[in-house]
């Protein structure tokens, strides 16, 4: 469109003038930040310094609703449970219809929780395990089923190096350190892509796959012509795992029923753009929109604003890893927010907000008031940086020690179990109960309101003077009568 002259506003150059001079102006070198299930990263300013990640740009950009305190109260009014310090702290930062999935366990309406990771090395770090811990911990406070999907293609397709034998024993080491975390067999079905694929699940990817456009998967996920075909299509597979329907063995086989089932998925917050694909789609398919928990990532050694990698073994604390090597790697890498000198300590404080042993113990240590205590001492110098690394050391040690007592004991047969397809419950039913005994529900409610229905209106019948046989009907009586059967003309006359 050619640009037009618009009046000038008084003091100003006219407007066609600033469009022809921005756009000789040298580009800024800012950079936005990625979010995406390939890349994390802050972005740059106009200077050229790095950014942290900003994990609200996800609620500014993308719609999700931020966690308040007022969600945080209604969850514990509803399950009876205090919500997880993973919760409390924030770490959690945002969802999406997380009060509908509230409103169904209120109302004794199943729903499941889903989860996943793709299998790419042979060690988790504490990082991985996170949305993990949230996860084992929502699985108790709703009693219900829970699915967690290793994706063990996607990690086939998006490496060079990682071979489909690789990818296959990653799943199968990944799946031992996720039982560890404490999940309960007779409510968790644990599976590979590889192995699972077929049946009612591949009958849901392949119709969420004729739904997606290349230009949809292009632009959420920034691919090119140059990226293989089956990163286009992977994402087809991570929201089938939304649709109860594809799990049969832990639903039951009833289609119809079956969809009205919905899921939460509590996920680091990169997995976002796969689940807001999903949602956009949902209804359309006549299945529920997926609810979603979206978490931080926990900070690398090396600093806020950063996310631990597996590759670089300096920004991480492994699940495997011994007490010595997570008291080395702390003191050693992990960046301090204190001052340089005692002194300077003394005087100035340690600053919480960048110290990376103060931000593990919000993620590690359960009691608010020791934090809080903790947090006081540093902040106004009484406790040195020294100080504050070895009560950190302490707690992320107790962590990984109870891990490593609880993982000895997953062998084989352990992790059959979990893979094992057999129905879930819900609240200690299977699925199938608990739809057919809602349909009951449903069913003799309706059947109570008809019977009282009539019964009003026998009454206001009976009570009416033999001279007025049509008298019309009180307010009340209009109410509920408009679906019977009745000869008389009830409620139509009123809107
Ligand atoms: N794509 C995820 C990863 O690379 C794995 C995954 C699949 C997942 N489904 C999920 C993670 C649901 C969280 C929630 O790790």
């Amino acid at each position: 469109m050619a640009a037009t002259l618009v009046p000038d506003e008084p003091g100003q150059p006219p407007k066609l003038a600033q469009d022809v001079l921005a756009s000789k102006a040298p580009k800024a070198s800012a950079v936005d930040q990625v979010i995406n299930p390939f890349e994390v990263s802050g972005g740059v300013d106009e200077a050229g310094k790095a950014l942290a990640i900003d994990f609200d740009k996800i609620v500014r950009d993308f719609g999700a609703t931020p966690m308040s305190p007022e969600i945080l109260q209604r969850f514990e009014r509803v399950t009876g449970k205090r919500p997880h310090r993973l919760m409390r702290r924030g770490m959690v930062s945002s969802h999406r219809d997380l009060d509908k999935m509230l409103d169904r366990y209120e109302k004794g309406e199943p729903f499941y929780l889903y989860t996943g990771r793709g299998p790419s090395s042979d060690s988790m770090h504490v990082g991985h395990a996170m949305p993990f811990e949230l996860t084992r911990f929502l699985q108790e406070a709703f009693n219900c089923p829970l699915v967690i999907m290793l994706t063990d293609d996607e990690k086939f397709m998006h490496s060079e190096k990682i071979t489909i034998e690789d990818a296959k024993r990653y799943t199968v080491e990944n799946a031992k350190d996720i039982i560890a975390m404490g999940f309960d067999p007779q409510k968790t079905f644990i599976f590979s892509d590889f192995d699972f694929m077929g049946g009612a699940f591949y009958e849901n990817i392949c119709m969420i796959a004729k739904h997606v456009t290349i230009n949809q998967i292009k632009g959420t996920f920034g691919f090119d012509d140059s990226t293989n075909i089956g990163k286009f299509h992977f994402p087809a597979t991570q929201s089938a795992t939304a649709y109860a329907t594809s799990f049969p063995h832990i639903f039951g086989p009833d289609k119809t029923k079956v969809r009205t089932i919905p899921c939460l998925i509590p996920c680091a917050i990169d997995q976002d753009p796969y689940f807001r694909q999903c949602r956009d789609r949902a209804e359309k398919m006549k299945h529920k929109k997926p609810a979603l928990l979206h978490m931080i990532f926990l900070p690398a050694l090396q600093g806020p604003g950063s996310k631990m990698s597996a590759s670089v073994s300096t920004s991480a604390i492994f699940l495997s890893d011994k007490p010595n090597e997570i008291k080395n790697k702390i003191n050693r890498y992990a960046f301090s927010g204190g001052q340089d000198t005692a002194e300077k300590q003394k005087e100035l404080g340690g600053r919480t907000e960048v110290d990376v042993p103060y931000q593990y113990l919000t993620f590690f240590l359960e009691d608010d008031d020791e934090l809080a205590r903790i947090r006081d001492d540093y902040e106004s110098g009484r406790m040195m940086t020294g100080e504050i690394k070895k009560i950190c050391i302490q707690y992320v040690q107790d962590f990984v020690a109870d891990f490593q007592e609880r993982r000895k004991k997953v062998d084989e047969s352990v992790r059959a179990d979990f893979f094992a397809r057999k129905p879930l419950l819900f609240q200690g039913k299977t699925a199938e109960e608990v739809l057919n005994e809602l349909e009951e529900k449903k069913k003799q409610e309706k059947a109570e309101k008809k019977a009282k229905a009539d019964a009003e209106k026998a009454a206001a019948k009976a009570a009416a003077p033999a001279s007025k046989p049509d008298a019309a009907p009180t307010g009340d009586d209009a109410k509920g009568h408009r679906k019977t059967t009745s000869t008389v003309s009830v409620g139509r006359t009123r809107q």
